[in-house]
């Protein structure tokens, strides 16, 4: 069909927080982060930063390596679970930063799946009649405004950044897809492991739900862990045993980025470990935005070539899982 990804961009705030400076702020030690998650700094947004801003910086790199203007988008999907604010939707701001034209724009809440929802969905509607000709996909997130930084549980795994992937569909039925195969599931029974309980219609701010610390990531860390490895390595399995290329073919992996542990468990499983490409270390968790940084990474080191493969795997909040095999 001649749908091909054209761009991709990243942008990280200034400000690094490193495990020393976790060890000024709560109960914690380089020695047990690096051990348990293999996280060394994070980038932090400043307080007047939104994720809007950042997802627009990550598409202007996006549009400027695509040599693309803004204005010539259909297709503006944002995945975040930190919009700037309910509504209006994030890509809606972020389209009036960039100087988009009009043209269709909404979120995904996906959690970390969510950029591999969001190329999933933009390639769909590329492929169906409706013929979108350019999609902007973008994984922005602003966790440092939900992390409870007095828990010394999740705040030290997490960090701030966006990243963005532009899809162009050429119209030469030569050319093949981006998209050579893709698992996209969800199942909501685990729905209590991770989450922020408060903000939302069932339970809206209150003085008590900001006294009880409820506008904040709670998670079940080793419960997440093995459900994490389990789903990822399972999606990546369908794809390999549907794989109609050699498997040689696959020139990375690119998981997740949340913790150096459950990275390693999965490209253990795969037998792909020396494939497997890993920044958590300089990151954190950056959520939706950790595998297109690691794509970008890729892109502009030039460790990417036409023809490569790219198995990209996530998992996050639902819970939700997603593996997209990417042609490049
Ligand atoms: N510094 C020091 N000690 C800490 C700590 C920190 N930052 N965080 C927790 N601890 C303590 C706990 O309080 C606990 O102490 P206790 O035994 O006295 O109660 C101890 O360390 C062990 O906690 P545990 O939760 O068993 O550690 P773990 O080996 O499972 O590692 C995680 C914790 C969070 C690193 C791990 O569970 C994990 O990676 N989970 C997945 C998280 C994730 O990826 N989430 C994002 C999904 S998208």
């Amino acid at each position: 069909m001649g749908i091909r990804i054209i761009g991709t961009g990243r942008y990280t705030p200034e400000r690094l927080l490193t495990n020393a400076d976790l060890e000024k702020m709560v109960d914690t030690s380089d020695e047990w982060i690096v051990s348990r998650t293999g996280i060394k700094e994070r980038h932090i947004a400043r307080p007047d930063e939104t994720t809007s801003d950042m997802a627009a910086k990550a598409a202007e790199a996006a549009l400027e390596i695509a040599g693309i203007n803004a204005d010539t988008l259909d297709l503006i999907i944002v995945s975040t679970v930190t919009p700037d604010m309910p509504f209006p939707n994030t890509a809606t701001i972020v389209q009036k930063k960039i100087g988009a034209a009009p043209c269709v724009c909404f979120d995904i809440e996906a959690a970390c799946s969510g950029l591999l929802y969001g190329l999933n969905t933009a390639y769909g509607m590329m492929a169906s009649p409706l013929k979108y000709k350019r999609a902007l996909v973008i994984g922005a997130e602003k966790l440092s405004s939900i992390v409870d930084w007095t828990d010394r549980s999740t705040c030290v795994l997490f960090g701030d950044a966006a990243a963005a992937v532009i899809l162009e569909n050429d119209g030469d039925p030569e050319t093949p897809d981006f998209y050579a195969d893709g698992v996209v599931s969800a199942n909501g029974n685990y729905g209590d492991i991770l989450q922020m309980p408060a903000g939302g219609s069932a339970m809206p701010a209150s003085h008590e739900s900001v006294d009880n610390h409820l506008h904040f990531i709670k998670m079940g860390g080793p419960k997440t862990f093995q459900l994490a490895v389990h789903s990822m390595v399972e999606a990546c399995r369908t794809l390999i045993e549907r794989a109609t290329i050699p498997l040689e073919k696959i020139r990375w992996v690119i998981p997740h980025q949340a913790n150096w542990r459950i990275i390693s468990a999965v490209a253990a499983r795969l037998d792909m470990p020396e494939r497997v490409y890993q920044n958590v270390e300089r990151y954190g968790n950056t959520s939706s935005a950790s595998i297109g940084i690691c794509l970008d990474e890729l892109n502009r080191s030039g460790q990417l070539e036409k023809g490569d493969y790219v198995l990209t795997v996530s998992f996050g909040a639902g819970l939700t899982w997603s593996a997209l095999l990417i042609r490049w």
